[in-house]
């Protein structure tokens, strides 16, 4: 595949690169007013993702605003324990909500892993969006595909319904019924692997795991419980798309950084409560690094924003093995214009003339 903007693949190489680039999680969302403009049409906000159109739309919309270097799909992460039957829905104002949550052996030893075909909306969604980046044969930057790690997916299916416990049900299983656990995360694990290479086979040139909710693990907990099925996906995925970067973004998870960089991932996501420098030193060289600007930052003023780029970047070589981004997802309450500010000075203060040989 040929691309106008290369700079985001081109991170996943020993390269120095111009300047850094950039892309911001949750970039297609709330607090642009064209994406509220576009979502209410639609009833239910599982409807939106079921819609090709809809997604490529806003998928879109970050891009038209900003000169992002890449693209991700527009869905979310609960489409897998969504084809479980689990009754999902997303109330107003308030997080997901799962009408038959995971909380006895009968209905754990019931799951199953749902049919890939169930997940077709997702594929076609992935094939649209990517034609929807190509021009005469040549797209304007990469697609990033994406799904939830075993871990956090377990959280809500466990849970139930809301995040203000953290995860409260998920922490007691793990202390008294661990193989209850270890078996959802099975499920999960076996199919994340198949429905994130269905994402690179259907145009994902990138693929992502949102482990959100890692960090309520103690480090040996997290070992145990996130990161084994986090190394089972990338070993698997090496194997079935050797050429396809695997990024994975455990928040609050920073004292497992040593051990994280142990998976055959390509990049490591970094919450914004980390230092990039301290990082780069735990992992090594040869790890991809994203992150880590706080999300926060985006309801400041934009002498604010410039400021925090330069404090994050201290110490730090922002043009190797690095990709700009926020350390979790945009907030609704971002102002668009100073998302505009952060995008400028991730580039200014990045730009870099390369040395001619
Ligand atoms: O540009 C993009 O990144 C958009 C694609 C995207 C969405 N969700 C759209 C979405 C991605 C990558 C996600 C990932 C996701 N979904 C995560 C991991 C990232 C993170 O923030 O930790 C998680 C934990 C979810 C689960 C989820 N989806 C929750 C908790 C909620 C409700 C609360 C909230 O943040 O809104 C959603 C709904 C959701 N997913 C919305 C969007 C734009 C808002 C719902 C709407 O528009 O009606």
């Amino acid at each position: 595949m040929q691309f106008k903007n290369d700079l985001f693949l081109r991170a996943f190489t020993d390269e120095t690169l111009p300047r850094a680039p950039l892309w911001l999680m949750r970039q297609a969302g709330r607090y642009l007013p064209e994406y509220r403009q576009s979502r209410s049409k639609f009833p239910s906000f599982m409807d939106a993702c079921r819609s090709s159109d809809f997604c490529v739309e806003v998928m879109l919309q970050p891009l038209a605003r900003y000169p992002l270097d890449a693209a991700i799909l527009f869905s979310d992460i609960l489409t897998i324990p969504d084809a479980m039957n689990l009754g999902l829905t997303f109330g107003v104002g308030e997080g997901p909500r799962f009408a038959s949550p995971l909380r006895d052996e009968t209905t754990i030893r019931a799951l199953r892993a749902p049919d890939l075909s169930s997940l077709h909306y997702v594929f076609d969604a992935v094939s649209a969006c990517k034609r929807a980046l190509i021009d005469d044969g040549v797209a304007r930057v990469p697609l990033i595909g994406f799904a939830g790690s075993p871990f956090t997916l377990a959280c809500y299916m466990i849970e139930g319904a809301g995040s203000s416990s953290e995860f409260a049900a998920v922490r007691k299983m793990m202390f008294q019924r661990p193989d209850l656990l270890k078996r959802v995360l099975e499920i999960n694990t076996a199919c994340v692997i198949d429905y994130l290479e269905q994402q690179a086979r259907s145009g994902a040139d990138v693929l992502m795991i949102f482990d959100s909710w890692g960090g309520v693990l103690s480090p040996s907990q997290y070992e145990k419980f996130s990161l084994t099925s986090l190394q089972q996906i990338a070993s698997a995925l090496k194997q079935r798309l050797p050429n396809t970067p695997l990024i994975c973004f455990s928040k609050g998870a920073a004292q497992s950084f040593s051990s994280q960089a142990q998976a055959s991932v390509d990049g490591l996501g970094v919450d914004w409560q980390s230092d990039l420098s301290q990082v780069r030193t735990q992992v090594g060289e040869r790890i991809t690094l994203q992150g880590n600007f706080d999300p926060a930052i985006c309801a400041t003023d934009a002498e604010s924003v410039r400021q925090h780029v330069l404090e994050r970047w201290r110490g730090f070589n922002p043009n190797r093995r690095y990709v700009a981004n926020l350390g979790h997802g945009i907030t609704p309450d971002a102002s668009p214009e100073l998302v505009g500010a952060l995008v400028e000075a991730v580039r200014k203060i990045s730009e870099k003339t390369l040395d001619k040989p």
